[in-house]
């Protein structure tokens, strides 16, 4: 029965050895371990044999039944390490490879120029304004000294709501309305926003598109102020080589009003295909805040004055990023948006 029993359990350990996974291993467990396995059958007969024979007998199948049992818990333990190895191995990231691309947005060219042109006059000390797109007639035209019946109100016809609510042709309103809301104190403000015309669109018109106004009142505020503030503005946006050139104009909110030009920032003023071979570009109109604006917003025009002036921002985008038709900025074509992603910063 000895012999028996250590043939036993060579033939279990090498079952347990020669298992190879955690199934095999336990198929060994039960058909050897088990209620009706070889080893709970040599206990079953152990009454047979002979009293000072059996507690020998005992203690040797206990033996064996322990040995077999701690090896099989070991070659369980290796096989579960060997799977959560496996496993590992199995899920590792490879992390170079490339990753999956993230597609992020980039600003619209736009939204550069004004935050460009905010950014620049903020750093001067000035605020930014406001003010409704559905605008009144009397802010539009008439508190800009464009009273109805006036025939400038032509150039800038618009879009009518009512008589008296229109959408604004220009941004020039927030300058009316920002005067009469400071009630005769100084003013440094920069606003820009939408506006809109009856105009029909082609490659440089749009019926909607987005001006920034500037407008500074104080005392003894003069053009030459307007002028180096203008400098500045067209050096900031195009080159610090640029210069500007003031050109005589009309609008009924200045006086005297100019148009401004600014060296051709391709090819420095020589005469190209971008200025129309005159070495100038015109970038925006301007003027002495008129005397009559000044009055109706409550100002005394004898103890301050101003200077007010008004920009295209696609003007500026098409000029700085050489875009040849104004309706690619509203088509929302990615091609040609995320052209600008390059140049973020
Ligand atoms: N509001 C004018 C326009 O839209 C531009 C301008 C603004 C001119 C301020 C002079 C002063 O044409």
């Amino acid at each position: 029965m000895e012999q028996q029993l250590t043939q036993l359990e060579q033939e279990v350990l090498t079952k347990i050895a020669e298992a190879a996974d955690l199934k095999a291993l336990n198929e060994v467990r039960v058909a050897y371990l088990g209620k009706k396995g070889p080893i709970t059958d040599l206990l079953k007969g152990m009454g047979k044999l002979s009293a000072e024979e059996r507690p020998k007998m005992g203690a040797l199948v206990n033996t064996v039944r322990e040995n077999v049992t701690a090896q099989l818990e070991q070659k369980v333990a290796l096989l579960e390490e060997a799977a959560i190895l496996a496993q590992l191995e199995n899920e590792s990231i490879d992390v170079t490879l490339p990753g999956a691309q993230v597609r992020i947005g980039n600003r619209h060219p736009l939204t550069r120029v004004v935050e460009e042109i905010e950014d620049l006059f903020v750093g001067m000390g000035y605020e930014i304004a406001e003010g409704p797109e559905v605008e009144r007639d009397y802010y539009n035209f008439e508190a800009l000294n464009l009273p109805k019946g006036h025939p400038a109100r032509d150039m800038q016809d618009t879009f009518y709501i009512t008589e008296e609510l229109l959408l604004r042709t220009h941004t020039s309103p927030v300058q009316a309305r920002t005067m009469e809301a400071k009630k005769g104190e100084h003013i440094r403000i920069i606003c820009p926003g939408k506006v809109f015309r009856r105009d029909a669109d082609d490659a440089t018109h749009s019926h909607q598109f987005m001006q920034i106004e500037g407008l500074v009142i104080g005392e003894n505020i003069r053009m030459s102020d307007l002028k180096g503030t203008l400098d500045v503005l067209a050096k900031k946006m195009f080159g610090a080589e640029r210069e500007i050139r003031l050109r005589p104009s009309f609008f009924p909110f200045t006086e005297p009003s100019v148009e401004v030009d600014v060296s051709c920032h391709k090819c420095g003023g020589e005469g190209c295909n971008v200025c129309k071979k005159t070495g100038w570009i015109e970038i925006l109109g301007a003027g002495m805040v008129h005397p009559n604006v000044l009055e109706m917003a409550g100002y005394d025009s004898k103890k301050v004055s101003g200077f007010a002036f008004g920009i295209g921002a696609e003007r500026i985008a098409m000029l700085k990023y050489g875009v040849d038709d104004i309706r690619h900025f509203y088509t929302n074509d990615t091609r040609f948006l995320s052209q600008f992603h390059q140049a973020e910063v």
